[in-house]
C-alpha cells in the first residue's frame, strides 16, 4: 500500500508527526520522524504492550530530541534502527515503515502482510 502522508515542510526538524491509514477497512497507525534531515516511519506499537508510543498529540521523541519515547513506561528507542535501549523492552525493535521523498512529499510504503 503506497500513500502519500505530507509534504516534508509540514514535519519539524527535529519533530514527528502521527498518521493514521485506512486499508480495507482497518485502521494503521504509524508515525514520522524528522531529525537531521532525515525521515523514519515505525509503525505506532509498543513493542512492550502494544500501545501507541506518543506522550501529546504528534509527540513522539524525548525532551533532547535523541530518542523516541513511549508516554507509558519511558522506553527509549534509537531513531534510526528503533531499537530499545532502554526500557522494559530493551533488545526489541519498533516495526519500521519504508519511506522515500518523491517532489517534497513523503511517500510511505506499508507492507501491510506482516500486520
Ligand atoms: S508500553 Fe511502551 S514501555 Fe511499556
Amino acid at each position: 500500500m503506497t500513500t502519500a502522508l505530507c509534504s516534508i515542510s509540514d514535519i519539524q526538524d527535529p519533530g514527528s508527526k502521527a498518521f493514521q491509514l485506512a486499508h480495507n477497512s482497518k485502521i494503521f497507525d504509524i508515525f514520522v520522524i524528522h531529525k537531521d534531515g532525515e525521515f523514519y516511519a515505525f509503525i505506532n506499537s509498543c513493542p512492550h504492550t502494544g500501545v501507541n508510543l506518543e506522550w501529546l498529540d504528534d509527540q513522539f521523541l524525548d525532551r533532547d530530541h535523541t530518542f523516541i519515547q513511549c508516554a507509558t513506561h519511558n522506553a527509549l528507542f534509537e531513531i534510526d534502527t528503533g531499537q530499545c535501549i532502554h526500557g522494559p523492552c530493551t533488545g526489541e525493535k519498533l516495526t519500521p515503515v519504508k519511506i522515500e521523498i518523491i517532489d517534497n512529499s513523503l511517500i510511505i510504503n506499508l507492507d501491510i502482510s506482516f500486520l
